[in-house]
């Protein structure tokens, strides 16, 4: 403990002195770091009390007071005295409403407060000046204490303070897609800080610690394992684990849920069945509630995903989702436990040739005939938009489609159709679109946030869940800024009025600290970084222009269509977009409120974001932008690669102002998108030339006069394949050094002027291999790397299509450049094109 305030006061000292603070970062703290703050803020607290005192025990009320005194020895570099009572000077109290009824009737009866809402009040007690953080619940007065730390780390004043905050729904859970085994579905940061080899980890060290920032955005419930659930979750000698986890969680009041699989009364459970309807599965349920309860008093409930892309559910038995939930709801009702019914449930083997098909109807046909059918205790979860998480979607025709029957919406952290944490792709501003968007669901504004919260027809739960997937690396999620789409989440699911920019800039302060250069720019990125991201990856509506038979990472146009998966988006020679209309498409916009079903039918009056989603038009059909859609996609993609790049620029202006660890961790996944955006670019542009035979009216799609391709070069060793699909790689070919050959190069002569360059090299960077590569100007090394990069891919393609940029190359005409490739297991070193360009760049 001395050792550790020694260096504390060190570092505030050199801060004081004027140094600027930086420190080494693991990205762990997240928005908790609580770094010394500047001399100059900390002044602004110096009147803050010197003791705290808690009002009563409880582990949740324990963690509120460890944290606070963690916080303020951090920022301010002083340890607050802990008090059993009221001192004679000025302190700070927490505690619950309750507690306070004595001591402050006035303020008891003032605070009105809803579950888990919090006040943070100037007051006097008994004559004295206190600090009052309460709450009607413990966890109330946790959050309150986050709530008060967070303004003291931007530097906030907090004397004299009154700020009660509610939260905008009870419901505000986060689901973890982690399987026993220790993957992640869709997970992008390491394996599963809950499960390994078949067990729940024996050191839970991190899952506390995700309890702890979840609890400090107002999370209180989380689902640990894979909506794919694996039935032995259930089993009796499983149980204890589970204990295990929800003991860790407690103190931080966030209570545990499962994904549980509903064949499990057969595949577990001894049972021949798991009809709902068979009074001997109802029974398995109910046994099975009451052990579960009888371990975990507190036990959340749990999630289900049935008769969906392969899970068994009701319809093996002819019954509905209501019948489902239901067996399960009463057998979790005496213990106050509720049931997550997902309405992700549709058919992935539709047929494509009949045009009447539709994917995003399934949800509203499955769910709007059993509106009223479900337990009081059933929540349907509903993903945000009809398909599945693609960069731009509408919003769910179900949100307005159940009206008797508690609802949340379902939001995904984990970037699996944005770029899953290799992209910067800032999430709020398109949750903020969905949840203000209104349904005209009644005479008033319905907007989504207000359903969902069970304020519109006035359901007695619902609320908000959010797929995060955080891993065991270090900083949680991969991409140091990726976390500020969770914190965004937590943020907006206790106050969906917060505008993005606040919750960029909050996030930011905390994350980075207060300079406001770093504010600025750090905010501004995040804040652009999703109109970005959709610019070269999908557009108007058409959905991610991914590969979504295999990773949803690289570009992968063609893998949608002509198969039962239902995200078509119909592209041919003439034009583009899935018909939907109720006059000539599937019907699907009927499943919307009349005013957005007549807005969505009519071609002038959908948005040009959504034309694609709604209309199939040609390519030459002019935008309310005024360009055409095919001159869209080439202008849009060639804006989105260089603000990508531009991102980058603005990163570094960083350089100085952040620790070194995350400046340059940032600094390699910005520009891995740099590049990626461009490989992105050129294959969606690409396969639209071929495609549509209209060229670009600006003459780049299909044109790099910077670029050598590598199959043109002199090689020894490689051989020229094509890849597939062919628009992945520049020219549909690239090269390949495969066995027997254990080495290979490729060289050509560059005949530009001599100067300064900056060269790029676009290679193949596989999980299944590490292979090496040199590159050679005239027999001098310049640069040499290995592909040891993790991306998803065992093949050459879109996902594996990476660049290393060398740069400051000085090149004179005739110089011989070669570079060189050493494979690695089924990694071929495979190279696509260089690119040189002066440097600096024009
Ligand atoms: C997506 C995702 C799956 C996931 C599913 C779900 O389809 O790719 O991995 O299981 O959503 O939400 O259930």
């Amino acid at each position: 403990m001395r050792r550790f305030l020694h260096i504390t006061i060190c570092v505030a000292l050199l801060c004081g002195l004027g140094a600027r603070c930086v420190r080494a970062e693991t990205g762990a703290d997240a928005w908790l770091r609580y770094a010394p703050l500047d001399k100059s803020v900390a002044e602004k607290f110096s009147a803050l009390p010197e003791s705290v005192v808690v009002l009563g025990d409880s582990p949740i009320l324990n963690s509120a007071n460890a944290e606070l005194i963690r916080g303020i020895r951090g920022m301010l570099v002083r340890t607050l005295r802990e008090e059993k009572n009221l001192p004679r000077e000025s302190a700070i109290v927490l505690g619950p409403l309750s507690a306070l009824r004595a001591d402050s009737p006035k303020l008891f009866e003032q605070a009105d407060l809803h579950e888990d809402g919090f006040l943070l009040a100037t007051e006097k007690l008994h004559g004295i000046d206190c600090l009052i953080v309460t709450g009607t619940t413990d966890r109330g007065v946790l959050y309150g204490v986050f709530a008060l730390l967070s303004r003291i780390a931007r530097g906030e004043s907090v004397s004299p303070l009154h700020e009660k905050q509610q939260p905008y729904a009870p419901i505000r859970w986060v689901d973890q897609w982690d399987n026993l085994d220790g993957r992640i579905e869709r997970g992008y940061a390491g394996p599963s800080i809950f499960f390994e080899n078949g067990n729940v980890r024996a050191d839970l060290t991190r899952v506390g610690e995700y309890a702890r920032l979840l609890a400090s955005i107002g999370i209180n419930g989380c689902a640990i394992n894979n909506v794919n659930a694996n039935p032995r979750v259930l089993e009796d000698s499983f149980l204890p684990q589970l204990a295990r986890v929800a003991d860790v969680f407690r103190p931080w009041g966030v209570r545990l849920s499962i994904s549980v699989d509903l064949s499990s009364p057969k595949v577990i459970g001894g049972l021949d069945t798991f009809d709902p309807a068979d009074p001997r599965v109802a029974e398995w349920w109910r046994k099975k509630f009451d052990d579960i309860y009888r371990q975990i008093p507190d036990f959340a409930g749990v999630v289900v995903k049935a008769d969906s892309e392969g899970r068994l559910g009701p319809a093996t038995y002819g019954r509905t989702p209501a019948d489902a939930a239901n067996v399960i709801a009463r057998a979790l009702a005496p213990h106050h436990g509720i049931v997550f019914y997902r309405a992700f449930v549709y058919n992935h083997h539709l047929d494509w040739t009949n045009p009447k098909n539709d994917r995003a109807k399934a949800a509203y046909d499955n769910f709007h005939p059993l509106d009223g059918k479900f337990g009081g205790n059933v929540i349907i979860q509903i993903k945000h938009g009809p398909i599945d998480f693609q960069v731009r979607e509408p919003v769910s025709p179900l949100f307005s489609g159940l009206e008797k029957t508690n609802e949340a919406i379902e939001l995904q952290v984990t970037q699996e159709y944005t770029g899953q944490q290799r992209h910067l792709c800032f999430l709020p501003p398109m949750w903020k679109e969905v949840l203000d968007f209104d349904m005209h669901a009644g005479e008033r504004p319905t907007p989504v946030k207000d359903i969902v919260a069970g304020k519109t027809f006035h359901r007695p739960m619902g609320g908000f869940v959010a797929v995060v997937n955080v891993g065991m690396d270090a900083n949680w999620l991969g991409h140091p800024l990726a976390m500020a789409n969770l914190y965004g989440y937590g943020r907006l699911a206790w106050n969906p009025n917060l505008d993005s920019k606040t919750i960029a800039e909050e996030w930011t302060r905390l994350s980075f600290g207060n300079d406001p250069a770093v504010v600025q720019t750090i905010s501004g990125m995040l804040r652009a970084s999703w109109p970005i991201y959709e610019s070269y990856t999908g557009p108007l509506g058409a959905g991610t222009l991914t590969d979504i038979l295999g990773s949803h990472f690289g570009p992968g146009v063609e893998s949608s269509e002509r198969n039962g998966w239902g995200q078509w988006h119909r592209a041919d020679h003439d034009g583009i977009g899935m018909d939907r209309t109720a006059a000539t498409g599937t019907g699907y916009v009927d499943q919307y409120s009349a005013p957005l079903a007549k807005k969505y039918e009519s071609l002038k009056t959908t948005p040009d974001e959504l034309l694609l989603f709604f209309h199939h038009v040609r390519y030459t059909y002019v935008l309310h932008s005024g360009k055409t859609v095919i001159q869209h996609i080439y202008d849009s993609h060639y804006e989105g690669a260089e603000q990508a790049a531009n991102l980058v620029q603005q990163w570094k202006s960083l350089k100085g102002r952040l620790d070194e660890e995350r400046y340059a961790e940032v600094l390699n996944r910005l520009e891995f998108q740099a590049g990626h955006a461009i490989v992105w670019r050129d294959a969606v542009c690409n396969w639209f030339l071929q495609i549509s035979g209209i060229p670009d009216k600006l003459g780049r799609a299909g044109h790099y006069p910077d670029r050598i391709e590598a199959e043109a070069m002199q090689l020894q060793g490689y051989v020229p394949f094509e890849v597939v699909p062919r628009e992945t790689a520049s020219g549909g070919k690239a090269i390949e050094c495969a066995p027997p050959a254990r080495e290979c190069s490729a060289a050509f002569r560059f005949d530009g002027a001599a100067g300064q360059y900056e060269m790029d090299v676009e290679y193949f960077d596989q999980n299944n291999g590490k292979s090496k590569f040199r590159v050679l100007v005239d027999e001098r090394i310049v640069d040499e790397w290995a592909a040891d990069d993790h991306l998803p891919a065992a093949k050459p393609g879109g996902d594996s299509s990476t660049r290393r940029r060398i740069i400051g190359l000085a090149l004179r005409p005739g110089d011989n450049i070669r570079i060189e490739g050493v494979p690695d297991g089924a990694e071929h070193a495979a190279v696509d094109y260089i690119e040189i360009l002066p440097s600096p760049r024009p």
